[in-house]
């Protein structure tokens, strides 16, 4: 039987995300008993205590299904956030949400406009419908570029990705910017402006930014705005896959209907419900992050690597002489795992995540090393 030719079109050739390796498989291949990860833009201070303490209070309950409707959860959100429950969704992380976004509008004969160097899923989550993606130049410092992002639609644009702060850069775009750019968003065939999808996973880092936008702030005044955020990044929760969106809710109530149930795990539900409240460990986070920021840039500074100026927990740069892919497994082999950026088509760049100061000084250490060599 020829498997290829009963799947459907768009999934014939599709290519897998490449995700970041894990510290597991990197100790086996090289055989080292220390490895540090820096590649998926983690929490390096590890999960919220507060999610750690009902996660180990609750293991016994495993055995029953979630609460499909993730109840507990979005009240806590709706208190964080006061909003009201009916514009609020959650999924099993931000992956699910593009997807789930994908499956509710993007029909075959629909354009979807994305930025160049964004996050891969946008375009993947295109193909997966048929649709088709239509790609913008970002700005010559690595920036979103929202006047180019608004022209590009036209009357087939079904919707826009916007991802602020964008990874892989760490670059934001500003209040002025997102509101010029919601305004000058013209309208599609159906009469209506495009669905902009704001990708905030790494809202918490950002938001330390004055002229940095909050999503929310913009969704009374604009119906066709889907906002996310997500609870793997820094409440450190990647391992239980959970994020959540505010959105409109007629949009929220026909997600809630072409999601899968239970789509959210019954301990991921409640950690993140304990997590949104610890406010401790949020500050926490950013602080680091901040200080350590500073570390990588004057290191970097020191050795005459270039980078780009981050807000968010990772930073991308360049060694000029090196390939990204060659700095990446000559750090793998020595334990540090970082990300090379050659599936986003930036050959000669590299992301690494903000770690706690050891993890970053052994980075700097070993990247120094590779330098020399
Ligand atoms: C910009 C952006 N959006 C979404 C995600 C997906 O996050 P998750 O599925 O873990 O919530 C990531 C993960 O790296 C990301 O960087």
């Amino acid at each position: 039987m020829n498997i290829q030719s009963i799947i459907r079109k768009t999934c014939d050739g599709f290519k897998p995300y490449v995700s970041g390796k894990s510290i597991n498989e990197i100790k086996r291949k090289y055989n080292l008993k220390a490895v540090i990860k820096l590649a998926s833009n983690e929490n390096s201070l590890g999960a919220s205590k507060k999610a750690i303490k009902v996660l180990r209070d609750n293991f016994d309950k495993v055995f029953f299904y979630p609460d499909s409707s993730s109840f507990n959860l979005k009240q806590s959100l709706s208190k964080r956030y006061q909003l009201p429950v009916g514009n609020i969704f959650t999924a099993a992380g931000g992956d699910e949400i593009i997807e789930l976004i994908a499956k509710l509008f993007f029909n075959p004969e629909d354009e979807v406009v994305i930025s160049k160097y964004s996050f891969l899923r946008y375009a993947m989550a295109v193909q997966l419908m048929g649709s088709k993606s239509v790609v913008v130049s970002m700005s010559e410092d690595f920036k979103y570029d929202l006047q180019a992002l608004a022209k590009a639609c036209g009357k087939n644009t079904k919707a826009v990705f916007v991802t602020n702060p964008n990874n892989p850069t760490g670059t934001y775009n500003t209040k002025k910017e997102f509101s010029i750019f919601l305004k000058d968003l013209p309208l599609n065939k159906f009469g209506i402006k495009p669905i902009v999808i704001l990708d905030e996973a790494y809202f918490e880092y950002a938001s330390l930014e004055k002229d940095y936008p909050d999503g929310l702030d913009y969704l009374k005044d604009n119906i066709n705005l889907v906002v996310f955020r997500t609870f793997s990044k820094i409440y450190g929760l990647a391992g239980l896959r959970v994020a959540y969106g505010f959105a409109n809710e007629d949009i929220v109530d026909y997600i809630e209907r072409t999601r899968p149930p239970f789509n959210v795990n019954l301990l991921a539900q409640i950690a993140a419900s304990a997590a949104i409240t610890d406010k401790d460990h949020v500050m926490h986070s950013q602080k680091l992050v901040a200080k350590e920021r500073q570390y990588l840039y004057e290191e970097f500074e020191k050795i005459g690597v270039k980078y780009v100026k981050s807000v968010a927990n990772f930073i991308l740069f360049n060694s000029f002489l090196f390939m990204g892919k060659d700095i990446f497994s000559k750090l793998l082999k020595e334990g540090v795992i970082i990300r090379d950026m050659d599936e986003y088509e930036l050959p000669n760049w590299v992301r690494v995540t903000i770690g706690l100061h050891k993890e970053n000084k052994l980075f700097i250490e070993k990247l120094k090393k590779f330098l020399k060599s």
